[in-house]
């Protein structure tokens, strides 16, 4: 009897698929939120330190993710080309992660210290400077621009309040870390860190 009113009755069936719906999916995610090896640091991750997270803050607000990836996955072509394959244990205090699918341009998970400071300097105030059919936009402006102290302690508190284990000197000393600096700077110093927490091997 109830069965066929549920049948019957668009407006219940449409509650009744989202609701097993829902389980399904619950079932696979909430288990991942409480996992030792997804929410647990590899061994020397620690929270950016301030300029690399000034930095970290231009790549999203440029959107850079939008043609680079930072995840190197476990298949063979790509560990051959890029470095050990990605380990969520690398990117827990990443917010938001920067994995990605979308590669117009190379990933950039084991980009650290490959190339110099230098090259990171002319490549990004001029991608075709260094690589001639390179598609990638200029950010020369970014030499230019001074970093904003207050807006990095103001980061660093909020994600100190989300549960990463900034202490009050490191926010204290944050504006010291990033005098003088440009965003070109805060940008370089982020991406020569990526890749320095791979799991060996
Ligand atoms: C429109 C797509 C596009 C955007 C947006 C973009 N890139 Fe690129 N990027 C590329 C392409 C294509 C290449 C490969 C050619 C080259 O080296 O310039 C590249 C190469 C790179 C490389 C060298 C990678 C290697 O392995 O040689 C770095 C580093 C890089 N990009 C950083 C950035 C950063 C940082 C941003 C954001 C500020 C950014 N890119 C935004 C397309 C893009």
């Amino acid at each position: 009897m109830s069965h066929e009113k549920l049948e019957t009755n668009v407006g219940l069936m449409a509650i009744a698929i989202a609701a097993v719906i829902a389980i399904g999916g619950l079932a696979e995610i909430i288990p991942l939120m409480y996992q030792a090896e997804t929410i647990k640091p590899l061994p020397g991750v620690k929270p950016y330190p301030a300029l690399e997270l000034a930095g970290r803050d231009i790549y999203v607000r440029e959107g850079c993710y939008n043609c680079h990836s930072q995840m190197v996955r476990t298949l063979r072509f790509e560990t051959q080309r890029y470095g050990a394959y990605s380990d969520a244990g690398e990117s827990v205090y990443d917010r938001p992660f920067q994995w990605g699918s979308k590669r117009t341009g190379p990933d950039l998970a084991r980009i650290g210290g490959r190339y110099s400071d230098d090259w990171h300097r002319a490549h990004l105030t001029n991608p075709r400077d260094v690589v001639p059919e390179s598609n990638m936009p200029t950010y020369a402006f970014m030499n230019e621009r001074p970093l904003d102290a207050g807006q990095v302690q103001a980061n660093m508190r909020g994600l100190k309040a989300l549960g990463d284990p900034y202490s009050d000197k490191d926010i204290a000393e944050a504006p010291a870390a990033v005098d003088g600096k440009t965003e070109m700077d805060a940008l370089i110093a982020y991406l020569q860190q990526l890749g320095k927490h791979r799991p060996k091997g």
